[in-house]
């Protein structure tokens, strides 16, 4: 089996992510937060040590600011369900996942304004079309950082300086970037970061996050759930405290302590070596597959300008036929259709057929993008 779907969850993940959950169930099942006793306690301080690798792997200002998720949609939903109301005005790119795009249709339905800058069909951003949209009564301007189409790196510090010139807060959905590419929240300007747990940063499934950044005031920021969280038990009013307010109910403890352990394990290797050893295979995978006739590749040809996914067409082929049978005849898994990102594929001009898929990751060998891109020139031979 040849795994390349890395865009939707990395697989496999380092045996120290299985070991430091299952030692979380075994050794520190308490529930962190709450009880005072050494189990509870314990448990406390691994969620708290794995607050600290996020913060430390982002460059957030404090670990505290750091509020766990589900996953990367619900980190989303809180910044954008949290900030906006009716009469606010949001600004967001052509190439958003319907992470982002649906929450912002439902607030529009309520009240708040949209504008959708459109992308290039390589799927990039102009920064001076982002510029011209933004203006005073700009509350947020929301951008994934990385297309999960093309791979295409979107102007995330561009278009932060372009927002902060017009008082508007910058959230940035890093769903696909998150272990894979550097962020420091602060130098890029990033108010508000979305990530997922289960991509590049290796943890399990059920986890995520949201950071918030200095300039982000608890205060002007709604909970997406209210209940208990430990502190300030005796108050039926939901805390003001940073992580309380936005993290009510029971953590995925063995969840985070997994994740926890992939960021360190990202730590341990560095961002920037992981990114040159995928920037390599992708290289190879998008100049193999791109030199098969009749195939289409999307997203920018430099592979320095996207993350390692190619995502391609090929004349006389439906994507779905191409993902079948690369997983019937090959036993390469890969993702095809929409991606859950419809305003993408209208972008690169793919609408409602979609993709093929490719996507690397950090367990990928080379052997594997070779066998790859051998089993595409078959499967469209045939
Ligand atoms: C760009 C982008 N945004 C958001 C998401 C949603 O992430 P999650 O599955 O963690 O909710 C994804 C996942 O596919 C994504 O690729």
């Amino acid at each position: 089996m040849i795994y390349l779907d890395h865009a939707a969850t990395s697989w496999p993940k380092p045996p120290e992510v299985l070991r430091a959950m299952a030692a979380f169930l075994e050794r520190a099942g308490g529930n962190p937060g709450r009880s005072g006793h050494r189990l509870s306690l314990e448990a406390g301080r691994i969620v708290y040590d794995a607050r600290e690798a996020v913060a430390s792997l982002f460059g957030a200002p404090d670990p505290l600011r750091v509020l766990f998720t589900l996953n990367a949609t619900q980190a989303l939903n809180l910044a954008l369900s949290g900030l906006l109301g009716p009469g606010d005005h949001v600004v967001a790119t052509g190439m958003e996942h319907n992470a982002v795009m649906r929450p912002l249709r439902h607030l529009e339905s309520g009240g708040v304004r949209l504008t959708v800058v459109p992308c290039s069909r390589d799927g990039s951003l102009d920064p001076g079309k982002m510029t011209a949209a933004i203006g005073p009564s700009t509350r947020l301007v929301v951008m994934t950082h990385a297309s999960n189409v093309t791979g295409t790196i979107l102007p995330v510090s561009e278009v932060a300086r372009a927002a902060h010139a017009r008082g508007a807060l910058l959230l940035v959905d890093a769903a696909q970037t998150a272990g894979v590419l550097p962020i420091d929240m602060q130098s890029a300007g990033i108010d508000l970061l979305a990530f997922t747990g289960h991509k590049g940063l290796q943890g399990p499934p059920g986890t995520g996050g949201l950071i918030l950044g200095e300039g982000v005031p608890a205060s002007e920021m709604a909970p997406l759930v209210r209940g208990g969280t430990g502190s300030r038990s005796e108050h039926e009013i939901q805390p003001e405290d940073f992580p309380d307010k936005f993290e009510s109910g029971t953590l995925n403890g063995p969840g985070i302590a997994g994740l926890g352990a992939g960021i360190r394990w990202v730590l341990d290797r560095g961002i920037d070596a992981l990114r040159a050893r995928e920037l390599e295979l992708g290289r190879a995978l998008s100049e193999g597959i791109r030199n098969i006739a009749g195939v289409t590749v999307y997203g920018p040809e430099n592979p320095e300008e996207s993350t390692s996914i190619v995502s391609f067409t090929a004349a006389g082929h439906r994507p779905s036929e191409i993902g079948l049978r690369l997983d019937d005849e090959f036993g390469i898994l890969c993702r095809v259709g929409l991606h859950c990102a419809p305003a993408a594929h209208r972008t690169i001009g793919t609408f409602p057929e979609g993709t093929v898929r490719l996507a690397l990751g950090a367990a990928t060998e080379r052997a594997e993008v070779e066998a790859a891109v051998a089993a595409v020139r078959k499967v469209l031979r045939a």
